[in-house]
């Protein structure tokens, strides 16, 4: 049981770094954009992100299920350091969906650029969890 939650947290991590990488690629092509081209772009965009959020809960419900299964004790300083790129990546995200919702609603298409930067904080945010959870764990 618990290997199959490895898995499965595993696959929610995967699933949750590609996305945000596709979805940093979306605000980079879409940079000086105008017309279909940019509703397109933000339709595909905005599809991502709300997939993204089930995610991003998936990855920390399934973590928390991994940390009951093999129990608290033991929990070494690389894994505090990773929940705090882990809390950064979800706060990283917070902050891409609200400016992009906020971009939606004023048609401000600079806030682009702060959309682009906050994605790139949950990529790299994501990364770094991954390798801190390897030395966490080895
Ligand atoms: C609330 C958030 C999270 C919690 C509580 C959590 C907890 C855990 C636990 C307990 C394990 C060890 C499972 C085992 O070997 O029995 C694990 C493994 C792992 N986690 Fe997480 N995790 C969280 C989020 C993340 C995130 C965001 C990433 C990467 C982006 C990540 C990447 C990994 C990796 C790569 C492993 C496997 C490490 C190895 O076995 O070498 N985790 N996690």
């Amino acid at each position: 049981m618990q290997t199959f939650m490895l898995i499965m947290h595993l696959a929610f991590m995967g699933l949750g770094i590609g996305m945000s990488c596709s979805n940093f690629v979306n605000t980079r092509l879409a940079a000086g954009k105008t017309g279909d081209i940019a509703k397109g772009l933000a339709l595909q965009r905005r599809q991502i992100a709300s997939i993204g959020d089930s995610v991003i809960a998936a990855i920390w419900l399934s973590g928390f299920i991994l940390l009951q299964m093999r129990g608290w004790e033991g929990l070494n300083g690389w894994f505090t350091a990773k929940m705090v790129f882990v809390v950064a990546l979800t706060v990283s995200h917070i902050m891409a969906r609200r400016t992009g919702a906020e971009m939606m609603r004023t048609g401000n298409g600079a806030l682009l650029s702060r959309v682009s930067m906050y994605i790139a904080g949950v990529w790299v945010s994501a990364l770094i969890a991954l390798a801190l959870a390897v030395l966490a764990f080895e």
